[in-house]
């Protein structure tokens, strides 16, 4: 046995949550390897309905064990919410979840920072980050000198490193953060706030690189729960537009100290359209009344920050190249449901970059921004899908675009969603 990922091909919220908490009982450990605070996963279990922000989504799957892994950034206060309100629905978080100690810590302080440096950067568009700190937290800890990890919650320099290093970001923020948001930024409260933080999740901290390598060794398997998605990836995504971690499947690794030797198998989850939230370059964006019909059927609001995610048609080029980025072995078709009610549906099949007919994912925002979709038109199906339990019960038309994007990615459909509910997916792997 080794390792699955379940890796986002798009701009996050593809409904990852609901494909982990499938996959995670023929699993032993679920892992979330990067990202934080910023990610909303969701999961509908009959009329109970879950929004994981930390926790990895296995955490409702019984007694499996659930890794918050090193490459993930850590919001303790939200984190011990997540936790209490798992307990207080009569689930046992406690019992089965592992803290990496090489986990970085959001601190107050990134909080400031997120606000007060989420400026325009292209073209006067901001990148419209989630405001959890998740950049400046990223930021120092590839920086080194102030970045706190779960283990120093429980070292005997706190005090010391806490007082250090409010002195120096107070140094810094003064000059470009709003005073009133300074005035948090004591020293004493905070290593009190992170004393509470050690008490609470202190005991559920291990060395989780040689326990997840110790688990496959002994023939366990792995579930990687990635967050965001691959167009959000630091190193490849739509930079400058993106979050501050390797979001797409290149990212497993390095995130949860699990080498690429032991990942035998690759989902990339899509929706069969696009969304988008927070700024940034989105060529198949719909800016009109079709848009809003997806937004409204498909309840597109982000699940951490409530914002109307933008909404647009199936991205070919994107995925294309997400899933080989990725390396992906099948692809999750998602929110087919949300599509059904269409005379005609388009798939993006090539960009116009000034003239220019491309299918190459350019690297710029503004080559992106400057690309026009070329679409195909395809007949819609026009038939609520919501019920469908089997690929041949769904309708031809439904069938020609499932089969148009499994030709398009030139990978093959291995599960379809037509809902939230676990009962709504169609596994054909
Ligand atoms: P940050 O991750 O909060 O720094 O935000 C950077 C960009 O990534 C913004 O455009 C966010 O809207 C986007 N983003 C971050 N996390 C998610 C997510 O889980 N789903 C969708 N978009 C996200």
């Amino acid at each position: 046995m080794a390792a699955t990922c379940v890796i986002g091909l798009q701009w996050g919220d593809e409904a990852k949550g609901k494909l982990v908490d499938l996959l995670a009982p023929r699993h032993d450990i679920v892992v979330r390897y990067q990202g934080g605070a910023n990610a909303g996963h969701t999961v509908v279990s009959g009329s109970e309905v879950y929004k994981l922000h930390h926790i990895p989504s296995g955490i409702l799957s019984g007694s499996i064990a659930n890794v918050i892994a090193p490459g993930v950034v850590i919001e303790p206060s939200m984190l011990i919410r997540e936790i209490e309100g798992l307990e207080a629905r009569g689930i046992e978080p406690r019992k089965n979840l592992l803290i990496s100690e090489r986990a970085h810590i959001v601190m107050p302080w990134h909080f400031i920072e997120d606000k007060a440096t989420n400026r325009a950067v292209v073209a006067g568009e901001s990148i419209g980050t989630t405001n959890r700190g998740i950049g400046p937290c990223y930021r120092d800890k590839i920086g080194r000198t102030h970045a706190f990890r779960i283990a120093d919650l429980m070292s005997d320099n706190l005090k010391a490193k806490v007082t250090d290093t409010v002195a120096a970001k107070l140094d810094v923020l003064r000059h470009i953060a709003d005073p009133a948001d300074l005035e948090t930024l004591n020293a004493d409260k905070i290593y009190d706030q992170c004393r509470v933080w050690a008490k609470s999740i202190g005991s559920l901290s291990i060395d989780s690189t040689n326990y997840l390598l110790d688990e496959l060794d002994a023939g366990k398997s792995l579930l990687m729960e990635g967050a965001q998605g691959s167009l959000l990836d630091i190193d490849h995504g739509t930079y400058p537009f993106v979050t501050s971690s390797n979001a797409s499947g290149v990212g497993v690794s390095a995130g949860s100290g699990v080498p690429a030797r032991w990942i035998n198998r690759v989902i990339g989850v899509t929706k069969a359209y696009s969304t988008r939230v927070g700024g940034g370059p989105f060529p198949t964006e719909l800016s009109d009344e079709t848009g809003q019909k997806i937004r409204d059927i498909g309840r597109e609001y982000g699940t951490t920050t409530g914002r109307p995610r933008r909404c647009g048609w199936f991205d070919a080029v994107a995925v294309r190249y997400t899933a080989r980025l990725s390396g992906v072995h099948y692809l999750s078709l998602m929110m087919m449901d949300v599509l059904s009610h269409f005379d005609s549906i388009q798939v993006c099949v090539a960009y116009d970059l000034r003239g220019q007919r491309i299918t190459r994912f350019p690297c710029l925002a503004e080559d992106l921004r400057d690309c026009v979709p070329i679409y195909e038109t395809m007949p819609g199906w026009n038939t609520d899908v919501s019920g469908v339990r089997k690929l041949e019960d769904f309708p031809l038309n439904a069938r020609k675009y499932i089969e148009r994007i499994e030709e398009l990615i030139s990978v093959p459909v291995g599960v379809l969603s037509v809902g939230p509910d676990r009962e709504q997916t169609i596994f054909l792997i």
